[in-house]
């Protein structure tokens, strides 16, 4: 497998990040998570959706004492290792390949889900080609999000948190009804104005999203900017 070293310039940054072929580029959003995430000293995190790694080793950095990342990429653990031991969290990490929950050990119980698991809409994804694993959202974005929240809370003690991304470029009203009928409550953390590709504007994929108002996008001046908000919930 092929790696190259792409630069970190988010939280306890700068630093270099190994990725594979098939690993998600850290974007805006795992900037805004990784500023807004809170991790209790001694506490166990799941990162599902962890891609290179990157906010697994966030969490440690910031006290958690043990992080579980799960990715359904193809080379996750190669990669994420690497990382967590060149940024020396290694100890405090383990790694696994896999759908969701489902690769994690018995008996994991967390004070913390970063839940930043894909939910771009399919035709998006491939059309932005952001996800080189090709392993997007579903239909609307909103398909694999929910499913991770609906699991989320059986992984969650009492008291613990749930951190969620979610944005106008998917169907983010159907991600946080679900979020609320699951956790009650949620708290948004922050919100950013994120400029859009115009290549990515002009895709025909773009202009059906919109259309079937699955995604929205606003205009300011010449730019397009769709919206991420980072949200967190208690179980
Ligand atoms: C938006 S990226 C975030 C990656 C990482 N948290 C970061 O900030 O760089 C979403 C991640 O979810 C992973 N993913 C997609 N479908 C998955 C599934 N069914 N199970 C586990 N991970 C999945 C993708 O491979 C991708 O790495």
């Amino acid at each position: 497998m092929q790696f190259e070293t792409i630069p970190w310039r988010g939280r306890f940054g700068p630093f270099e990040l190994k990725v594979g072929p098939a690993t998600f580029r850290p974007s805006t959003i795992s900037g805004l998570v990784a500023d807004t995430m809170e991790v209790d000293e001694g506490s166990t995190v799941i990162d599902v959706g962890c891609g290179s790694g990157i906010l697994s080793i966030i969490a440690a950095k910031l006290g958690a004492r043990m992080v579980f990342g799960i990715d359904a990429a193809e080379g996750t653990v190669e990669v994420a290792t690497s990382n967590a031991e060149a940024q020396g969290v290694a100890d405090r990490t383990s790694f696994h390949e896999g759908n969701v929950f489902d690769p994690l050990p018995d008996g994991v119980e967390a004070d913390l889900v970063i839940g930043d698991i894909s939910g771009i809409p399919d035709p998006l994804a491939s059309a932005s080609g952001w996800f080189p694993a090709g392993l997007a959202g579903g239909p609307t974005g909103a398909e694999l999000p929910m499913r991770m929240l609906e699991e989320a809370k059986r992984f969650l003690r009492k008291g613990g948190r749930l951190l969620l991304p979610t944005g106008t470029l998917q169907d983010e009203k159907s991600i946080l009804d679900k979020a609320k009928s699951v956790f009650g409550t949620l708290r948004q953390l922050t919100e950013r104005a994120i400029p859009l590709p115009t290549s990515l504007m002009d895709h025909p994929v773009m202009s059906r999203l919109v259309k079937d108002r699955v995604v929205e996008v606003s205009q300011r001046g010449s730019r397009y900017l769709w919206t991420a908000r980072v949200w967190e919930a208690s179980a």
